[in-house]
C-alpha cells in the first residue's frame, strides 16, 4: 500500500527525517516509536504532503505522492490525525467533523451525506459528549477522539494516527489502542500509528519500526524489537524491558509507564 525510500527531511543543516526506508501492506497495523524530536511526526508530515521531502520518495497505491499537497494526499485516502488537536473552536463536535467528512471527499458528496459520515466516524471513537456541544468542553482524551473522528471521516484507506502528545492516562491509553483494533477490524483501514507509551502500542500492533535522531534504527515484530540492543539502549532509564512482557501476555502488565 505504501513505500517510502531514502526518505530524507532537512531543516537548513539539521537532518530531522534521514533515509529512512519502509513499506506497508494493506490492513497492517504498523508502530512507529522514538524518543522525543526523532522524526516521528516529521515522517507523517511528509508522507501527509504537509512538508515536502529533501530527498527520497513516496508511493501510495502505486502513485508517487511525495511533495504533492495534503489535500491530494487526503484526497487518494491518506486521513491523519495532529499530535496537536487544533479544531474550529466555534464549531460543535458535530460540525467540526462533518467539516472533514465534505472537504476530505473533494465536495464530492451531499452535504447529508457528510452529516451521516460524521456521525457514523463519532459512533467509531465514542465520545460521550453531546455532538451538538463546542469543542472547548472536551479534555486531552476528548480532543484526541475528535481529532480520530475527523480524520476518519474522510474515508481514509490509509490513517496516520499521531498520538505521542502526554494527556492520557493508562486507561485512556488501552481505550486508544482498543479503538485502533476496532477501527481496522470494522473499517479495514491501514494504520501507522505513533506513541511514546511502547507496552500499549506494542500489544495492537503487528509490526514496529523505531526512529532515532530521524534514522530508523529497527524495524520488525514487537518482541523481536523490544530486545533489540539499539532500541534498548536509545530507551535506556525508562522501564522499556516490560516491553518484552505486554506482547504475548495480554493479561499481563502492559509497561504503560515505558516513556521515552
Ligand atoms: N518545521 C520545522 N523546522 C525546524 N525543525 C523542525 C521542524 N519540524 C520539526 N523539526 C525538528 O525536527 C526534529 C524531529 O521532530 P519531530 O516533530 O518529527 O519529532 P517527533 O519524533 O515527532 O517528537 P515527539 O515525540 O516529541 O512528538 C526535532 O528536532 C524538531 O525540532
Ligand atoms: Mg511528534
Amino acid at each position: 500500500m505504501l513505500s517510502v525510500t531514502n526518505l530524507t527531511k532537512r531543516f537548513g543543516g539539521f537532518t530531522a527525517v534521514d533515509r529512512i526506508s519502509f513499506a506497508l501492506e494493506q490492513g497492517e497495523i504498523l508502530g512507529l516509536i522514538g524518543p522525543n524530536g526523532s522524526g516521528k511526526s516529521t515522517t507523517f508530515n511528509l508522507i501527509a504532503g504537509t512538508l515536502a521531502p529533501s530527498e527520497g520518495s513516496i508511493s501510495f497505491l502505486g502513485q508517487d505522492i511525495g511533495g504533492r499537497p495534503p489535500m491530494a494526499a487526503c484526497h487518494l485516502g491518506i486521513g491523519r490525525t495532529f499530535q496537536i488537536p487544533r479544531p474550529f473552536k466555534r464549531l460543535s463536535i458535530l460540525e467540526n467533523i462533518a467539516v472533514a467528512a465534505y472537504y476530505g471527499q473533494n465536495g464530492q458528496i451531499s452535504r447529508t451525506r457528510a452529516w451521516e459520515q460524521a456521525e457514523e466516524a463519532l459512533n467509531l471513537v465514542n465520545l460521550p459528549s453531546d455532538p451538538k456541544s463546542p469543542v472547548d468542553g472536551l479534555g486531552a482524551a476528548g480532543l484526541k477522539k475528535l481529532e480520530l473522528a475527523r480524520a476518519l471521516a474522510t474515508q481514509p484507506k490509509l490513517l496516520l494516527a499521531d498520538e505521542s502528545l502526554g494527556g492520557l492516562d493508562e486507561h485512556e491509553m488501552e481505550q486508544a489502542a482498543d479503538m485502533l483494533s476496532l477501527i481496522r477490524r470494522e473499517k479495514n483501514i491501514t494504520i501507522i500509528w505513533v506513541e511514546h507509551i511502547m507496552g500499549v502500542l506494542m500489544r495492537v500492533v503487528d509490526r514496529v519500526m523505531v526512529l532515532d535522531h530521524g534514522e530508523k534504527i529497527a524495524e520488525g515484530l514487537p518482541r523481536e524489537v523490544a530486545r533489540d540492543p539499539r532500541v534498548i539502549e536509545v530507551y535506556l532509564g525508562s522501564e522499556e524491558i516490560k516491553i518484552a512482557d505486554a506482547q504475548g501476555d495480554a493479561g499481563g502488565d502492559a509497561g504503560g509507564d515505558a516513556r521515552a
